[in-house]
């Protein structure tokens, strides 16, 4: 387990002239034990917070803040000292989409030999991959399988295996779920579930709230690169403050209700030359003259929200 805390985080992608602030002043803790959800519709910046906390963005990125991981300051420290030190073994990572980038002229096992290699683990390979492939529910058998002979719920079990392989404390789960149907997406859920009642940390990166409500204790909603609301999943779930996290949570579909899905209408604004007001005001059904004008402030009474109506 881990305590995450991210301050005043500012991530900025240089692409073709322009620079993007993908992720701008995000501040939160998360404590040890407690599992984190990161939710906010596409291109809001959630991948490249999990890609920031593993240290593992892209050449044109450009990242300011701090981030400590048990008040180990992680930006500053050198590439070799984090893989050696955290990556893989305090923080590990399923990436978004990763089950599709399996080499399909490898097998399984050689796959697994690959990551323990490049770590140089010393312990014994063949325990270690065996362990990692039972601890997510598969038989040993997938290890001589190649990519294309298994299914994606096989494949996405094998991906969250390579991320525990070497036992972190904590896995930044990106979209594990997404491009699953329904019911391996259930079977991930359970799996994920059963890896946190062991003890393992999930920070659940997700566009779906129904998704991360079901594991995480703490809930980051996102919003054109910054976190609009944060605190516990069950109070934001009963009582949810921000504008945008009530539409959010309003254009869930529920089989028990009779009421009607409200979809938020627009779009993000560019994280380019964002509004100089809130970032939702042309989105927001209750936004002021103010809004317009000037960012909210952070308020902190319990969790925090970054809204004018909640001054
Ligand atoms: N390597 C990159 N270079 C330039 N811009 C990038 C790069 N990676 C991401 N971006 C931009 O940064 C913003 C945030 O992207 P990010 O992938 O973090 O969003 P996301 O919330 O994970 O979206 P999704 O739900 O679609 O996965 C987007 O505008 C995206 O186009
Ligand atoms: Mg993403």
């Amino acid at each position: 387990m881990v305590t995450i805390s991210v301050n005043d985080l500012v991530v900025r992608y240089q692409s073709q002239g322009t620079e993007v602030p993908a992720v701008d002043h995000v501040s939160f803790t998360c404590k040890d034990g407690e599992s984190i959800g990161i939710a906010g519709e596409s291109g809001c910046g959630k991948s490249t917070l999990g890609l920031a906390i593993r240290k593992t963005l892209q050449e044109n990125a450009s990242v300011s803040g701090e981030i400590l991981l048990d008040g180990t300051s992680t930006l500053s420290m050198s590439d070799v000292e984090f893989t050696k030190n955290i990556r893989w073994r305090k923080v590990s990572m399923v990436f978004q989409g990763a089950m599709n980038s399996l080499d399909p002229v490898f097998t399984i096992k050689k796959q697994f030999e690959e990551i323990l290699k490049i770590h140089n683990f010393n312990g014994d390979h063949k325990q270690a991959i065996e362990q990692a492939i039972s601890s997510v529910g598969l038989e040993q058998s997938v290890l001589d399988k190649y990519p294309h002979e298994i299914s994606g719920g096989m494949k996405q079990r094998v991906i969250i295996a390579m991320a525990l392989i070497l036992k972190p404390a904590m896995v930044i789960a990106d979209e594990p779920t997404t491009a699953l149907d329904v019911l391996v997406q259930a079977q991930i859920m359970i799996l994920l579930k059963r890896l946190k009642k062991d003890g393992l940390s999930i920070m659940l990166i997700s566009h779906d709230l129904g998704i991360i409500s079901e594991i995480a204790e703490k809930v980051g909603i996102m919003y054109a690169g910054q976190i609009v609301e944060f605190g516990s999943t069950e109070e934001i779930y009963k009582n949810p403050k921000h504008p945008y996290t009530i539409a959010l949570l309003g254009s869930i579909p529920k089989l028990n209700e009779t009421k009607n899905i409200i979809p938020l209408k627009g779009n993000p604004p560019s994280l380019v030359n964002p509004p100089t007001g809130c970032r939702f005001y042309d989105r927001c059904s209750q936004a002021m003259e103010k809004c317009k004008i000037e960012p909210p402030k952070i308020s902190t009474k319990s969790g925090f929200v970054m809204c004018w109506l909640h001054e």
